[in-house]
């Protein structure tokens, strides 16, 4: 096979291993203003009622994004998604979503929360593109340096 079609193939999305945990570190730090450590992360996805995934280049070699969500009975939260910078906008984010969404409703899940910025448009979209829709709202919650604070928004989805 030609080396150029194999560098063109799709990601994948695999469960997390803790040996990722360091590259989900530094994606994550480059989109938050307060970023998760790597053993922060190994730790969280290590509970039992964490569910986690990892979106890997086709050669399963580097991390590109990943996924935490925590369920407890029919319900779940999603702790956090993040794709990284340089790969945003090319379906790597709906990819991994649906990957959690559809694992957790075969662990039972039926309705899934989660907590957005208001501003931060692209994950809106991709989120009510999967079917979240707005049951609250937290006004003035995330502190910003040097401007306003930002209102969350709480969003759900029934499974
Ligand atoms: C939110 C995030 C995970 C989305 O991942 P992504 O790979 O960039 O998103 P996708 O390419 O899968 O796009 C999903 C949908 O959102 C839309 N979208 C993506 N970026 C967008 C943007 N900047 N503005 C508006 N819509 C956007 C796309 O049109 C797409 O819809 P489609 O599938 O019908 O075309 C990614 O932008 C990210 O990591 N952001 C920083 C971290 C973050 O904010 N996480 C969420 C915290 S609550």
């Amino acid at each position: 096979m030609w080396p150029f079609a194999k560098a063109a193939a799709d990601p994948v999305i695999r469960l997390f291993t803790p040996a990722r945990a360091g590259a989900c570190a530094a994606i994550h730090a480059a989109s938050f203003h307060r970023g998760w450590s790597a053993q922060e992360i190994a730790s969280l996805a290590a509970e039992p009622s964490v569910l986690a995934h990892v979106a890997l280049d086709s050669q399963e070699k580097t991390a590109l994004g990943f996924s935490l969500a925590r369920h407890a009975g029919a319900e779940a939260e999603i702790l956090t998604i993040v794709v990284d910078r340089a790969r945003q906008g090319r379906g790597l984010g709906r990819a991994l979503l649906q990957t959690q969404l559809d694992g957790l409703e075969a662990l039972g899940v039926s309705e899934t929360f989660l907590e957005v910025e208001a501003e931060n448009a692209a994950a809106l979209t991709l989120y009510r593109k999967l079917g979240f829709e707005q049951v609250g709202e937290r006004k003035a919650y995330y502190a910003k340096p040097g401007a306003p604070a930002a209102a969350a928004l709480i969003l759900r989805r029934k499974a």
